[in-house]
């Protein structure tokens, strides 16, 4: 059986795109493999964390993934940190990692523009940690959006190289990326993907908004000139977002959707449906997130013993990598 292995950063409120582009596969492919699903603590330390509210946050990113239907029968759920050998994998692969490998990093020149005053050793190591966290459980397949194919290609080449060095240790990983929702939309910018770091909330629908804020974010959500309701991403980038959002969330194919606004006179209608359309498919993930918020102890118990799965795995390969560079 193949292994995946993917995380999300408790940095802030997930949003559709995080759910589209990576969580929402995860449930599906959790039935045909062996499954480690993180929640990446360390790599959100690398940019500012108020320590008051860092443990809500790392745990309501455990509770949606139980709440989107990841189940801790069939998957390792943990969090990173509570595994050690993630950050000692991490420092053997810095000895093997290229600075000019690393300069390269689209989402590093990005991060490193933010916080230009700031910039800390963590958001240049990142995606070496990324590549430990992958690398620890021979992992075949990494699910993510397209955002993260930069970062595990990285992990394959970190992994390659440690294999030519010292002999086959690591599997070679690959990204899984699906056509459609692996790059969700700014509603406010199409032009720019959906992110928990955009200035403004109209930016993005979080997990755990209203109903009326939905209602609100997607009638305000930018449109294209012209009024009809076609998937062109060159020409009308916000409708074939919006579409993309509409045909994730409902589970109807997007040429169905153009049909039937075929004739619409203008956005209103569709926009309408739209938002019915997410309200419905947040629904119960939202209702069993407020269960689950009254059952801390249980969320706590899963997390535990997910950390004690992962740290079996995780230690045998640290064994492994440790015999072949001759460490005692
Ligand atoms: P993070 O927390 O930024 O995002 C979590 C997942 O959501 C995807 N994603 C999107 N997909 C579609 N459209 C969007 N607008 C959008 N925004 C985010 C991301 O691609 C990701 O799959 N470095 C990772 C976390 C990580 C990780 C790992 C992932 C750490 N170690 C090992 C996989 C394997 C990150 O920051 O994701």
């Amino acid at each position: 059986m193949e292994t995946i292995f993917s995380g999300v950063q408790p940095s802030g409120a997930l949003h559709l795109g995080n759910y589209l582009g990576a969580i929402k596969n995860w449930v599906e492919l959790q039935n045909q493999h062996r499954s480690v699903f993180c929640v990446v603590d360390l790599h959100a330390l690398t940019v500012p964390q108020d320590p008051k509210t860092f443990r809500e946050k790392i745990l309501s990113i455990a509770k949606i993934y139980l709440a989107a239907g990841i189940d801790p029968e069939k998957s390792i759920i943990f969090i990173q940190s509570h595994v050690k050998e993630h950050a000692e994998l991490c420092w053997i692969l810095n000895t093997i990692s290229r600075i000019p490998e690393l300069e390269r990093m689209t989402q590093f020149k990005e991060k490193a523009e933010r916080h230009k005053k700031d910039l800390n050793m963590g958001l240049f190591d990142y995606p070496v940690l990324m590549a430990a966290d992958i690398l620890l459980y021979k992992t075949n397949a990494v699910p993510v959006g397209e955002d993260q194919i930069q970062h595990v290609e990285l992990a394959r080449t970190l992994a390659e190289r440690f294999n030519n060095y010292f002999g086959e240790t690591f599997v070679i990983p690959k990204a899984f990326v699906r056509k459609e929702g692996a790059r969700i939309m700014g509603l406010d910018d199409p032009s720019k993907k959906m992110s928990k770091s955009a200035p403004s909330a109209a930016n993005y629908i979080t997990l755990t908004d209203s109903p009326e804020i939905i209602r609100e974010k997607i009638k305000k959500a930018v449109t294209d000139s012209g009024k009809e309701i076609i998937f062109n991403p060159i020409e009308k980038p916000a409708i074939a977002n919006l579409l993309t959002i509409y045909s994730l969330a409902s589970g109807r194919l997007i040429e169905d959707l153009q049909k039937q606004y075929a004739n619409a006179a203008g956005y209103a209608e569709f926009k309408n449906d739209l938002s019915e359309a997410v309200v419905e498919f947040l629904r119960p993930l939202q209702e069993k997130l407020k269960e689950l918020d009254s059952n801390e102890d249980v969320m706590l118990k899963i997390l535990n013993d997910g950390a004690q799965k992962a740290r079996q795995i995780a230690s045998q390969t640290m064994k492994e990598v440790k015999d072949k560079i001759g460490l005692i």
